[in-house]
């Protein structure tokens, strides 16, 4: 279900037809012995000669790409998002992806990888079920490790996303016959090889993401079919025994202001918490739509809080229909939506820290998943600055 990657092949594809002038695509010919086509490659690739006949365009290694330089203490640094929130004891963090044109673009690697911007990174796909065991038993890290790696290197911490989830599941786990002695088995055994391979690396692991429908009851996953709740106990203990020092989370969306669901997620950390089962957060995606930002974001955080639990923004866009009737006003109002999630975890004692969705409206998913609608994110598509990135930087400025 990587639909942004599919799209951004189809525009490649479509961007060859239309013009005799394309760049020439991934993997394909760019030159060699009587070749008379397009030699130049698309961003992030280059025309690497194999042999006299044949040369292709290859991704341009991350080594050359990023241009950011050694790990610098974000203290030290006079702005950026994650120096801001650093100085108030939290983080500003990203989420990206090795493929997709992410990392692979080096504009995108070189903000990405700047600490002053950046201190936390969530690999936006590799980690999922569907990439880290595709078939059972059969585990593959090729793609989470590279980027994991990449983040590391950098200096960021790195939130784990996600164990247990219904989407991105493979459809062995969901079309298996399973009782539950089976699904416990494979439930627990993914989780405590996957969280053992990343042991030690991830600051935070969603442990189990999405498990509400929108009116708080429990979603009819494989999972909840076969185990009822008991799968969310079951994930949690078997991540807290593969690695002990990462926080563990529950994280949904639509969960940002007070309603059913929110109350739901407060109420399952409560009972979790209550049975002594090891859990610290609450995660809110903030996947929100510009000028519907809940009013009541604060008192949300504070209960959640004041339950004990530690509080993350874990995959914030705020999207808009595109393109907007009046680009004045709709930078303003993105702006003014950015501020309030911002504020609401600044005052928020337990609110630890903010990760955008991918932070340049370049990459987002939401065109892909949301017809009509884009320019969610702080960075427009030009790698620009957007009035939003200037309202959360204003709203952490200590
Ligand atoms: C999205 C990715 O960004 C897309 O590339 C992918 O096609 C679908 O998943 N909630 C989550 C994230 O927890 O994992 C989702 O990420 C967005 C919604």
């Amino acid at each position: 279900m990587r639909s942004n990657g599919i799209l951004s092949s189809v525009g490649v594809l479509a961007a060859c037809v239309a013009s005799a002038n394309a760049l020439v695509p991934l993997w394909s010919r760019c030159g060699g012995e009587g070749w008379t086509g397009e030699t130049e490659c698309v961003e992030g690739a280059y025309c690497k000669v194999l042999n006299q006949w044949w040369s292709s365009c290859e991704r341009v290694p991350v080594t050359e790409c990023t241009t950011f330089g050694p790990y610098v203490d974000p203290n030290s640094q006079t702005d950026g998002l994650n120096s801001f929130a650093v100085r108030r004891g939290k983080y500003f963090g990203t989420a990206g992806d090795w493929i997709y044109e992410d990392v692979m673009n080096c504009t995108w690697a070189r903000i990405a990888s700047d600490p002053s911007e950046f201190g936390s990174f969530t690999p936006g796909n590799s980690q999922k079920w569907d990439s880290t065991e595709p078939s059972q038993g059969s585990f593959n890290y090729a793609d989470s490790d590279q980027i994991v790696a990449w983040a590391l290197k950098y200096g960021k911490k790195i939130r784990g996303h996600t164990l247990v989830w219904h989407s991105q599941l493979p459809s062995w786990v969901t079309t298996g016959s399973w009782n539950a002695t089976t699904l416990k088995a494979v439930l627990e055994n993914h989780v405590t090889q996957v969280a053992t391979h990343f042991k030690g690396k991830m600051f935070h692991w969603d442990v189990v993401n999405e498990a509400f429908n929108e009116d708080g009851t429990f979603r009819n996953s494989i999972f909840y079919q076969i185990l009822g709740e008991s799968y969310i106990e079951i994930a949690l203990r078997a991540a807290a025994a593969a690695d002990p020092a990462a926080k563990l989370y529950i994280n949904d969306y639509n969960v940002e202001g007070v309603n059913a669901k929110s109350t739901a997620l407060l109420n399952l950390f409560k009972r979790l918490k209550a049975a002594g089962v090891p859990v610290h957060g609450l995660g809110l995606q903030g996947h929100l739509i510009s000028g519907q930002v809940p009013t009541d974001i604060e008192t949300n955080l504070n209960r959640m809080a004041a339950a004990g639990a530690e509080i993350a923004i874990t995959e914030l866009d705020i999207r808009m229909n595109v393109p907007p009737a009046n680009q004045t006003a709709a930078d303003a109002q993105l702006a003014k939506d950015y501020e309030t999630v911002t504020k609401a975890c600044k005052v928020t004692g337990r609110c630890v820290g903010i990760t955008v969705w991918n932070f340049t409206d370049k990459n987002s998913w939401v065109p892909s998943v949301f017809a009509g609608q884009g320019d969610a994110l702080p960075w427009d598509k030009n790698f620009q600055k957007k009035p939003a990135y200037y309202a959360i930087a204003r709203t952490l400025k200590p």
